[in-house]
């Protein structure tokens, strides 16, 4: 996403350090112009400079995007507070739920770096598509208007239409959210259950991320736009989605443990169920998918008894 992000910028014309604690990884981006771990295929602007030194990617920088997973976003943030000379505005693209804490990542970044202008950039954007050029609309949240249409007009291309919200809240919990439903998703598929079973459950997905979401201040409406219904689908059905792809194993019968042994990137929603689940028991939010989701990851649960459970539940309205 870090690559994809800056590529865009980049094509712009924008000048941006990518930073990589990877000093290896860092120096072949450079050199090659490719990330060719994560993003091959998709030349890096003569514009973007790829460094592992922190200190070289925060000179000059107007504005920092944060694009790392959810669980280690705190640890990146800490590594680069004291090169924080100043404060400077904050673009996360992450979408998540801290373990332990339960947090959202502007709340990570607003406590680690003690500042409060953070923007979400959400909605469907997997990075191999809009990388390539092709058309994807996201939405820019956050609660500060004029940093937020700063944001927008920054990021906004003729094919990446940028929106704006002020429910950061929403735009947040929606693009954590909808990762767990996309495992579930996978699963679907992973047990040839067929189109009908997968329309269901991205529409009780909703549902049940909606009722979450309000229940923990957002706006509905937020829900059933880019990053709500628009993120979910997306991830719910490409064939390269991480999430998905973690339940698509499952579904077939490899366990967690395989599956992540071997995996290119981090599926948020794996970790992210976690913390969606106990907030759900401590808030008393009822979470049907999510506690199947959880009892599959983590307490050996088949997904076979989890569609038995969710299917013979009592009749509901
Ligand atoms: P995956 O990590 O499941 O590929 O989802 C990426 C995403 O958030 C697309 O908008």
């Amino acid at each position: 996403m870090a690559t994809a992000c800056a590529t865009i910028l980049g094509q712009k014309g924008i000048q941006v350090s990518i930073w990589s604690r990877d000093e290896q990884h860092a120096r072949t981006m450079q050199e090659q112009r490719e990330n060719e771990r994560q993003l091959p295929g998709i030349k890096i602007p003569d514009s973007v400079e790829v460094t592992s030194d922190v200190e070289s990617a925060l000179k000059g920088a107007e504005i920092i995007v944060a694009a790392v997973p959810t669980q280690f976003l705190r640890g990146v943030l800490e590594t680069l507070s004291p090169a924080l000379t100043e404060t400077r505005p904050v673009v996360s693209v992450i979408k998540g739920l801290e373990n332990e804490t339960l947090m959202r990542p502007s709340q990570i970044i607003s406590e680690v770096l003690d500042q409060r202008s953070v923007v979400a950039l959400g909605g469907p954007s997997h990075a191999e598509e809009f990388a390539r050029g092709l058309p994807a609309s996201v939405v820019a949240a956050g609660g500060d208007a004029r940093l937020t249409r700063e944001v927008q007009e920054l990021f906004n291309t003729d094919r990446f239409r940028v929106y704006t919200n002020i429910d950061i809240v929403g735009v947040e919990l929606a693009g954590a959210l909808k990762n767990v439903i996309a495992i579930a998703a996978g699963i679907c598929d992973g047990l040839g259950y067929g189109d009908n079973a997968k329309s269901a459950l991205v529409a009780r997905g909703l549902v049940e991320i909606t009722r979450f979401g309000t229940q923990m201040g957002a706006e509905a409406n937020t829900f059933y736009g880019l990053a709500g219904i628009g993120d979910l689908i997306t991830t719910c059905i490409s064939p390269y989605g991480r999430n998905r792809g973690v339940g698509e194993r499952l579904g077939k019968g490899e366990t967690l443990a395989q599956i992540v042994s071997d995996m290119k990137g981090v599926a948020e929603g794996v970790a992210t169920t976690r913390s969606v689940y106990e907030l759900s028991l401590q808030q008393g939010i009822e979470m049907p998918l999510t506690e199947q989701i959880f009892q599959v990851l983590f307490e050996e649960k088949s997904p076979g008894e989890a569609t038995d459970a969710l299917m013979m539940r009592p009749p509901k309205d």
